[in-house]
């Protein structure tokens, strides 16, 4: 396994370029196989997720090239199973399953299983699925979705924490091959889901209102094969936010929407971090001092969950009491205790992390649980005084495209060894 060294201390400074979002990416390399032709699907970013997707569309007998961040792939013939395996790896393999269901009008797919953030259920999905007209069992860990034919209908996919991102794609990708018209009703309105409904719109399907909480798609008969280009990573690119704010830095930051990081920019400008918009590039740069600023993850537009930790690292380095809020996943918090290994005060009170922040922050070596919590362990360790190793970086490969090679581009020294 390896490890991140850092020695931190060194204020981040250059420009960065970011790759083409991981969470658009996944569920857009699923819908190829709503087709029979090739798709070409460019600015996808060389990830053990993307890599995992594709020997999953393999296994299910597609042809998958994948050159300088463009996928072809063609999934001429294809088969409906997919096994624990290759499931339990991903979780976010699950949207394998709306696409199957609506070509070969059966699904069966293994449980994907908790995991470290949180139980995450699929309940929200086979519930958009049986409206549709599927039968669901749920036998030996594993699901079976069926269907004589899928028809539209309307539905309600709202859940406990809101809306579901996986759980939307899933559903609308299942519903463009349905008879009639399917409405989704508190749909998830990421911006991966307009990404992936404008690309399922190029394949021939009829999507609109992908964006708002009203999703309605009416069913056409065939879909043929599109080129598309993936949206930039908002989250790749909060990240290197907070890592330019958190080393008091300034980074120019290439290829982000602004636009999809309202949340974000809000938050981190309450927080004493200023950021320009200049013709596209972001200029963030930290004010003279952090300030501390209460935050609560949300579906979009709210607060993304997936830059809670990140965020963490930067607010214990902000004088004053910050309250975080965690109102996605339950046990989103394994990154605490880890940066109270550097240094950070942080309590943490039901679904809310107190960070008593304005300490100084010290080197040691710390353990990556998951891949938002390995970012924030890699940001405070830039910040921090000496010498930190982050264990488990796989976590970290699996969502962040050559992230330590940027970071050196902008002056960090960080290096990857082989953990010990
Ligand atoms: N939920 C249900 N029932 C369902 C589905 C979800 O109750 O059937 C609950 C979940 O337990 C959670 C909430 O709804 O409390 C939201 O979960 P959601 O379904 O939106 O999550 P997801 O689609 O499985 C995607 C991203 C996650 C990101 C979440 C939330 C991908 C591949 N994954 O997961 O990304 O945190 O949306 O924005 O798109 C990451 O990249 O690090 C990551 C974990």
């Amino acid at each position: 396994m390896e490890s991140f060294l850092i020695k931190g201390g060194v204020p981040l400074h250059g420009e960065v370029t970011i790759s083409g979002s991981k969470n658009a990416a996944l569920p857009i390399m699923a819908a190829t196989l709503l087709t029979d032709e090739p798709c070409i699907i460019r600015g996808v970013p060389d990830l053990s997720d993307t890599r995992f997707m594709a020997q999953i569309l393999q296994s299910l007998g597609a042809q998958v090239k994948f050159a300088n961040g463009t996928l072809t792939i063609r999934a001429k013939k294809i088969r409906g199973y997919a096994d624990y395996e290759l499931v339990r790896k991903m979780r976010g393999s699950i949207c394998i399953a709306g696409p199957l269901l609506a070509r070969l009008h059966k699904a069966r797919i293994s449980l994907p299983g908790g995991c470290i953030i949180g139980a995450r259920p699929i309940n929200l999905h086979l519930k958009g699925f049986e409206s549709l007209g599927a039968k669901i069992k749920i036998e030996g860990g594993y699901v079976d979705a069926t269907a004589k034919k899928l028809v539209g209908s309307t539905m309600f996919l709202g859940g406990r924490a809101g809306s579901t991102v996986l759980g939307t794609a899933n559903v609308m990708m299942a519903a463009t091959l349905a008879d009639g018209v399917t409405v989704i009703e508190s749909a998830a309105c990421e911006p991966e889901v307009v990404d992936l409904a404008n690309f399922l719109n190029a394949m021939g399907a009829k999507i609109s209102g992908a964006g708002g909480p009203t999703i309605t798609i009416s069913g056409v008969s065939k879909l043929h094969g599109a080129e598309h280009t993936v949206i930039p990573d908002r989250i790749e690119t909060a990240t290197f936010m907070i890592a330019a704010a958190a080393t008091n830095g300034e980074v120019t930051i290439k290829n982000a929407r602004a636009d999809h990081l309202n949340a974000v920019i809000d938050k981190l400008n309450e927080a004493g971090v200023s950021i320009q918009n200049r013709g596209g590039n972001l200029l963030v740069r930290r004010g003279k001092k952090l300030r501390a600023a209460d935050v609560t993850t949300l579906p979009y537009s709210g607060f993304p969950t997936d830059v809670q930790a990140q965020m963490m690292s930067l607010l214990a380095l902000a004088p004053g009491i910050s309250i975080i809020t965690e109102r996605i996943f339950e046990s989103r918090f394994m990154h605490v205790s880890e940066l109270a290994r550097l240094g950070a005060e942080i309590e943490i009170e039901g679904p809310s992390a107190i960070v008593k922040g304005g300490r100084p922050l010290s080197g040691a070596p710390v353990m990556a649980s998951d891949l938002r919590a390995s970012a924030a362990l890699v940001i405070a360790g830039l910040a921090a005084k000496g010498a930190t190793q982050v264990n488990r970086i796989y976590h970290l490969d699996r969502g962040y495209e050559k992230m330590d090679a940027k970071l050196r581009k902008l002056g960090a020294r960080i290096r990857r060894v082989e953990e010990k």
